[in-house]
């Protein structure tokens, strides 16, 4: 597969329903013996699905959201949408970085081929481009594509307990307070 057969481009409403199918699916397939079971069995496309549509439509300068789209079929039929990216304002404050990786998930057959790396980098030049030059993302500390984030260069920068679908967790923010190495990973141009 080359890098040209998969497009990221910005997320559009129209795109809700196959982005939650990706969420719902890496969900499932990531966090088993990280987050209870009856919260993932529960899980909800449609649900998702609005969620996904309104942060498609609130798209704004240093806020939005990625999709990567299949369009050549080397990986599931032609125009399947295998990954997902959001970004924008700090939820949950890391001092020294000002924006917020919010999700990245991707199809499990998509995994492995420069995808995640595309999508961060798309992220970290629309967060550039908004004046935003520091950012980081919250990750569980039980799970192993944390070292994702450490390939990509983030820095371990905080950590916090949780309390989430009645479980008590940790999470780890890998940070980068400047985001311009991260944006220069971007392969391509961009298809829109
Ligand atoms: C994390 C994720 C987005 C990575 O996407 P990906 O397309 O598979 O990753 P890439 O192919 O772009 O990998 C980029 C680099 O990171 C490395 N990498 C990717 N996942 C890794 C992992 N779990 N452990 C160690 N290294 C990893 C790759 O080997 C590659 O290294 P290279 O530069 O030496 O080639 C993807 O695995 C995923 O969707 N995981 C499940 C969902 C999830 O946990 N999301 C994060 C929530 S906080």
């Amino acid at each position: 597969m080359t890098d040209t057969t998969v497009a990221i481009r910005e997320a559009r409403a129209t795109d809700a329903a196959a982005m939650a199918r990706v969420h719902v699916q890496s969900w499932r397939s990531t966090y088993p013996g990280m987050i209870p079971n009856p919260f993932l069995v529960a899980l909800s496309e449609p649900a998702a699905a609005q969620r996904w549509a309104a942060i498609a439509e609130a798209r704004a300068p240093g806020q939005g959201a990625f999709v990567a789209v299949d369009v050549a079929g080397a990986l599931a039929p032609p125009g399947t949408v295998v990954g997902i990216a959001s970004f924008g304002t700090r939820r949950v404050a890391v001092e020294g970085h000002t924006g917020e990786f919010h999700a990245l998930y991707l199809l499990d057959d998509a995994k492995g081929y420069g995808i995640g790396r595309r999508l961060m980098a798309a992220m970290a030049d629309r967060f550039l481009a908004a004046g935003i030059r520091s950012a980081a993302v919250w990750c569980l500390r039980d799970n192993p594509s944390r070292w994702f984030y450490e390939r990509l260069g983030g820095l371990r920068v905080a950590e916090r307990p949780i309390r989430f679908a009645g479980s008590d967790l940790v999470e780890i923010a890998y940070g980068w307070r400047d985001l311009t190495p991260l944006a220069r990973l971007s392969a391509g141009p961009e298809v829109r």
